[in-house]
């Protein structure tokens, strides 16, 4: 596997091995790589003749005091993960070298970004739609993955590559969970034992949603409440929102019809979590 930190040395070897007719398949991660990163790149494996796997905590999607200097970084075991699941290239730029001086662009998706996530952190998703634009660019993929954990970053990023005519497939993949349900992400390090158990209201909540739906609840409000009720009875949550929205213009439904998305935002002391599910009625 080779590393490549510099921009003009990835876009030389993309230019290079789409010369040859190679087809490319990307990954873009921020690093501190689990189980659910590596699900994305054995998918990669299977699809194109090289896998590229960026690592970078993009600053311009970190709001003001949030957890940009904190976030865990360690190149060393990230590199070494890669690596085992058969990955091409690392690419680590540093910020220096995805902004130089003199940066000025970004890239915007509108209506999708104003609500969930984009309400809570704004210029979050802007930070998002401008990296990724700028790394299909260096990487020239023929195929992105990205995870369906980040359901509302998912349906914005298939927008803006339709909107831009980017030519690249975006393939989503299912959330990977601890075996008790815990969504794996790299801000997990941050819980303690008891904010790690005081987590699974998440994905619980959400479960209690779906029987309700499979017993024929469509009430988007009723659903809601059911999910509101159980996070707040957790005493170590905070709850930032309870979604229900459609899974492509991610705008709220009032009752479930077609392919809905069911998203949360919770605080777990310090620790900002995220977790959905889509149903499909
Ligand atoms: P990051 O949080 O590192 O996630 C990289 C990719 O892994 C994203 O597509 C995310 O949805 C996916 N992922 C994370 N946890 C997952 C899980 N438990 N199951 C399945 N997929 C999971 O998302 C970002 O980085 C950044 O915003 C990025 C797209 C790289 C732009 O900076």
């Amino acid at each position: 596997m080779r590393l490549i930190e510099s921009v003009r040395e990835m876009t030389a070897w993309s230019r290079e091995q789409v010369r040859e007719g190679r087809t490319i398949a990307f990954v873009p991660t921020m690093g501190f790589l689990h189980e659910g990163h590596l699900t994305l790149m054995r998918r990669a494996r299977e699809a194109c003749d090289r896998v590229v796997v960026s690592i970078f905590v993009n600053p311009l999607q970190f709001g003001a005091g949030e957890d940009y200097e904190e976030y865990p970084r360690d190149l060393t075991r990230d590199s070494r993960l890669a690596e085992s699941v058969g990955v091409d290239v690392l690419f680590a730029p540093t910020a220096g070298e995805m902004y130089p001086k003199g940066y000025h662009t970004a890239v915007e998706v509108d209506r999708l970004t104003e609500g969930l996530c984009g309400a809570s952190r704004p210029g979050h998703f802007r930070g998002v739609t401008t990296v990724v634009c700028k790394l299909f660019n260096i990487v020239r993929p023929d195929v992105a993955y990205f995870g369906q954990k980040d359901a509302q970053q998912l349906a914005i990023l298939r927008c803006m590559t339709e909107d831009l005519n980017l030519p690249v497939s975006i393939v989503g993949v299912p959330i990977v969970r601890e075996a008790d349900g815990l969504a794996l992400s790299s801000r997990n390090v941050y819980l303690s034992p008891a904010e790690r158990q005081a987590a699974l209201v998440l994905s619980r909540s959400l479960a209690g949603a779906r029987e309700l739906i499979d017993q024929g609840e469509r009430d988007a409000g009723r659903l809601r409440q059911v999910i509101t009720e159980a996070i707040t009875a957790e005493p170590l949550a905070a709850i930032d929102y309870v979604a229900i929205v459609d899974n492509r213009f991610i705008q709220p439904v009032d009752t479930l019809e077609g392919q809905c998305l069911i998203a949360l935002a919770v605080r777990i002391g310090k620790t900002r979590l995220i977790d959905n599910m889509v149903v499909e009625v």
